[in-house]
C-alpha cells in the first residue's frame, strides 16, 4: 500500500471531485517525450505504417523548428469545413454554414406537470426536470428497435447529468452571497431537506422525447417514455456482485438492490438498444469516520476509492440532511451498527458501476452490471460486434494512475435475442502497455494474474468490488486519467482520451505515457491482434500529442497550429464515416490560463483518423467544456453538450450576480447547461 499512497496524495485529502481543475504548475519541457520516442524509432510494429517514417521525419528536426512543420488544412476529404478560431467569449461558434440552437436545457421540465424553470424550483420539481452538468448523451430514433437507425426527426433523448453547481442549482437561495464552485450552507452543521432533494435529483439521467419541428428547430415533447433517473431511483445489483456480502446494507440485507446513480459521466449504447451510464467520482459523496486507535479505519474497497474519512468531506453533506431520511443518511458509510444489514458501510460498494437502462420502458429498473467492474467509470464503448462473436466493452477509471479496461462476454452475440444479462458473465481485462508497442490485456478472474486467496482475493465478487487493487496486483499500466473510448466502425481500431495528469514524474513516464506533469494530454488508439476484439493481445501507438504549436505532436510527425491546438481531450466518438470528434476539458481553474491560455475556452474538434488531420469545428462558452456528441442517424443532426458554463464565476462575481457565463440566455441570466443543435444550412453531413 507504500505505492498506493505515493500515487494517491489526495487519498488524504477528501474528495477529489474535481479531477485536473488544480493550475498547471510543471513547467517541464518535453525532452522526456521527444527521448521516448526516438528509442520507439528503433522497434518495429507500429500500428500505423506511416508513424515510422513520420516519427523519423520528427526527430530530423531540431526543437527550435517544430512549430515550423505546422500541418497542411488542406488535405482530409472527411473534414469539409472551415476551422473556427479559438475563442475566450461567451458564446457557441461553429463553422460557416452551420447554424446552432440550444435546446434541452438543466432545469427544462419533461414530467409530471411539467414544472417551469425558475431560481427557486423545488426538490420535488427538479425530479420532473432535466438535471445539471449534462455528460454522456444518445439519440435513440423513435422505433425502439436500433439505436443508430430510425427516425432522424423523432426520438428518445438520453442525457447523463456528471455533477451540480449549488450555487446556479440554489440560485434564488444563494443570491448575493459569496458562493464557489463547491459551496453548500449549512445550518447549524445540517444541510436544508430541499436543498439536498434538489441535488440528488439534479443528478443521475433524464430521457425524454424530442422532434423537429417544421420550423427547423426542435423541440422537447411530452410522452409517456419521459423520465429521470436521479440519485434516488432504486435499481437493481445484476452480475457476480448480486448476493454477495459487499453490497448488504440496511436498505439491501440479501445485498440485490441499491439507490441511485450519481457522478453520471460518460455512457454507452448496447447493440440491443439500451443505454448504459458510468458512475465515475461517486466516492466524493461518502463519508465514513470509522475510527481505530484515534486512526481512520477504511476498508479497502473505501480506501482505494478515496472515500472521504472527514465527519463533513463528502462532497455536498447530503448524509447531514436535517429530517435524516434513511435515503440521506445512507451517504454515512462509517459503521454504526453490530452488522452491515444494519447500517451503510456497504453503500460505497453499490456505487462506481456501469448502469443499464432500458430507456423505451419507462417502468424498468436500472440494473447495475457489476461484471463491467467497480471504479472511477468514465464511460464504455464497444468493439464492433458481429453476430455469433462475444461482445466486447471497453472502459477508462478517470483518474491519475488508472487503468483501462476491457470486458468480452462467454455468450455470443444473438440480434434480437441478446439482452444486457449478456454483461453477467464473461471476463473483465486490464491492459499493459509495453514500450515496444505491444499490450497484454490481462485478465481479473479468480486464480489468475496473481489474485489469489494468498493475495487477498476471496472470489470474483471480491475482485470486482476491488477492481483497482486487481488491476494492480495484475500488472497494468497506469495511465494519464483515461477519459472516453471510441471504436472506428471502419477498422475496428479503439482511441482512447488520457486527459492530462501533472502529477507523472520523469521517472514514471513511459511510452504510452510520455509526459512528465503532462497538463494537454494525449490520445492512444490500439488494435486488436488479428483485428479480434476478444484477443489477449495488442498494438498500440499514440494518434496525437495534444498542447500548444511547440509541445504537439499527430501520429504524422505534424505539430498542431492555430487551427487545432487543444489540450485535455475527453470527449471522443466517432460517426459513421469514422470522423472522429474530440472534446476539451481544460479545468476551469487553468482555462485560460498559464500554459493554457492559447487553447481558449473549451472545444470540440474534427480529425481523420488515416490522415492525422484535427480541426477545430466549435468552441463554447465561458467556462464550460463541451462534452457528449451524437447525430441523427442521418448525420445532418448533431447534438453535443455543454456542461457547466460560468464555472469560472469567482466568489465575489457570484455575490454581485457577475457570473462568468451567461448563456445561452445572456443578459444577467444563470448559466445553465444544456444541449447545442447542430445543423447546416445546406442540409448536409455534420462535419462532411
Ligand atoms: Fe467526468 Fe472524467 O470526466
Ligand atoms: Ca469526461
Ligand atoms: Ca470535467
Ligand atoms: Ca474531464
Amino acid at each position: 500500500m507504500r505505492d498506493y499512497e505515493n500515487d494517491y496524495p489526495d487519498f488524504t485529502q477528501g474528495p477529489d471531485w474535481e479531477h485536473g481543475d488544480e493550475i498547471p504548475s510543471n513547467k517541464s519541457n518535453n525532452r522526456t517525450f521527444f527521448d521516448v520516442i526516438e528509442a520507439r524509432a528503433s522497434r518495429r510494429g507500429f500500428l500505423v505504417g506511416g508513424l515510422a517514417a513520420a516519427v523519423t521525419g520528427m526527430l530530423g528536426v531540431g526543437v527550435s523548428t517544430r512549430g515550423a512543420l505546422a500541418q497542411s488544412t488542406a488535405g482530409s476529404a472527411l473534414l469539409g469545413f472551415a476551422p473556427v478560431p479559438v475563442s475566450e467569449d461567451d458564446s457557441v461558434h461553429v463553422p460557416a454554414g452551420y447554424r446552432t440552437q440550444p435546446l434541452g436545457l438543466w432545469g427544462d421540465p419533461i414530467s409530471g406537470d411539467m414544472p417551469a424553470y425558475h431560481g427557486a424550483n423545488t426538490g420535488e420539481e427538479q425530479g420532473h426536470q432535466i438535471g445539471q452538468h449534462h455528460d454522456g448523451m444518445h439519440y435513440f430514433p423513435i422505433e425502439g428497435t436500433d439505436p443508430y437507425e430510425g427516425s432522424s426527426e423523432d426520438g428518445l433523448y438520453v442525457v447523463n447529468h456528471e455533477y451540480i453547481e449549488p450555487r446556479f442549482l440554489h440560485a434564488d437561495k444563494y443570491a448575493g452571497m459569496e458562493m464557489d464552485v463547491r459551496s453548500v450552507v449549512y445550518h447549524d452543521g445540517q444541510r436544508d431537506d430541499d436543498e439536498v432533494l434538489k441535488e440528488i435529483n439534479a443528478h443521475g439521467v433524464a430521457i425524454f422525447r424530442i422532434q423537429k419541428q417544421d420550423s427547423g428547430d426542435w423541440a422537447i415533447v411530452e410522452d409517456p417514455r419521459n423520465r429521470r433517473i436521479t440519485g434516488n431511483t432504486p435499481m437493481e445489483i445484476g452480475g457476480p456482485v448480486r448476493n454477495s456480502k459487499h453490497v448488504v446494507t440496511k436498505y439491501s440485507p440479501d445485498g440485490t438492490l441499491a439507490r441511485g446513480t450519481l457522478n453520471n459521466c460518460a455512457h454507452g449504447v448496447t447493440p440491443w438498444n439500451t443505454y448504459l451510464t458510468c458512475e465515475e467520482n461517486w466516492a466524493g459523496y461518502f463519508s465514513n469516520t470509522t475510527m481505530e486507535d484515534q486512526k481512520p479505519d477504511l476498508p479497502r474497497e473505501h480506501a482505494r476509492y478515496g472515500v472521504s474519512t472527514s465527519p463533513q468531506g463528502s462532497r455536498y453533506g447530503w448524509h447531514l440532511a436535517a429530517d435524516g431520511a434513511d435515503e440521506y443518511v445512507r451517504f454515512d458509510a462509517t459503521t454504526r451498527a453490530d452488522s452491515p444489514a444494519e447500517d451503510y458501510r456497504n453503500e460505497p460498494n453499490t456505487f462506481g458501476w456501469v448502469v443499464e437502462i432500458d430507456p423505451f420502458d419507462p417502468n424498468s429498473t436500472p440494473i447495475k452490471r457489476t461484471h463491467l467492474g467497480r471504479f472511477a467509470h468514465e464511460g464504455v464503448v464497444f468493439g464492433n460486434t458481429e453476430p455469433g462473436k462475444p461482445i466486447v466493452a471497453y472502459a477508462g477509471d478517470d483518474a491519475r494512475f488508472e487503468y483501462i479496461y476491457k470486458f468480452v462476454s462467454r455468450d455470443v452475440y444473438e440480434p434480437g435475442v441478446t439482452d444486457g444479462s449478456i454483461l453477467d458473465h464473461g471476463t473483465l481485462y486490464v491492459a499493459r502497455f509495453n514500450d515496444d508497442g505491444s499490450g497484454e490485456w490481462l485478465a481479473l478472474a479468480p486464480g489468475r494474474n496473481g489474485l489469489t486467496r494468498d493475495n487477498g482475493f476471496e472470489d470474483l465478487a471480491d475482485i470486482l468490488v476491488n477492481t483497482r487493487l486487481a488491476g494492480d496486483v495484475a500488472g497494468a499500466t497506469k495511465m494519464d486519467r483515461p477519459e472516453w473510448g471510441a471504436v472506428d466502425p471502419a477498422t475496428g481500431e479503439v482511441y482512447f482520451t488520457l486527459t492530462n495528469n501533472t502529477r507523472r514524474t520523469e521517472a514514471q513516464v513511459d511510452a504510452a505515457n510520455p509526459r512528465a506533469g503532462s497538463q494537454f494530454g494525449h490520445i492512444i488508439r490500439w488494435r486488436e491482434n488479428r483485428d479480434d476484439p476478444a484477443a489477449t493481445g495488442f498494438n498500440w501507438d499514440l494518434f496525437v500529442i495534444a498542447g500548444d504549436v511547440d509541445s504537439s505532436r499527430t501520429f504524422t510527425g505534424h505539430a498542431l497550429n492555430e487551427d487545432n491546438i487543444f489540450a485535455c481531450p475527453d470527449g471522443l466518438w466517432f460517426d459513421k464515416d469514422s470522423r472522429l470528434w474530440i472534446q476539451t476539458d481544460i479545468g476551469e481553474s487553468a482555462q485560460n490560463r498559464g500554459d493554457l491560455e492559447p487553447m481558449g475556452n473549451n472545444a470540440m474538434l474534427a480529425a481523420d483518423p488515416r490522415t492525422g488531420e484535427i480541426r477545430r469545428f466549435l468552441t463554447g462558452p465561458t467556462g464550460q467544456e463541451v462534452t457528449g456528441v451524437c447525430t441523427t442517424p442521418d448525420q445532418r443532426t448533431m447534438f453535443i453538450g455543454l456542461q457547466h458554463p460560468g464555472a469560472t464565476t469567482t466568489s465575489e462575481g457570484f455575490a454581485n450576480g457577475e457570473f462568468s457565463s451567461n448563456w445561452p440566455h445572456g443578459g444577467n441570466s444563470v448559466p445553465r447547461s444544456g444541449l447545442v443543435v447542430i445543423t447546416r444550412e445546406d442540409g448536409g453531413i455534420i462535419g462532411a
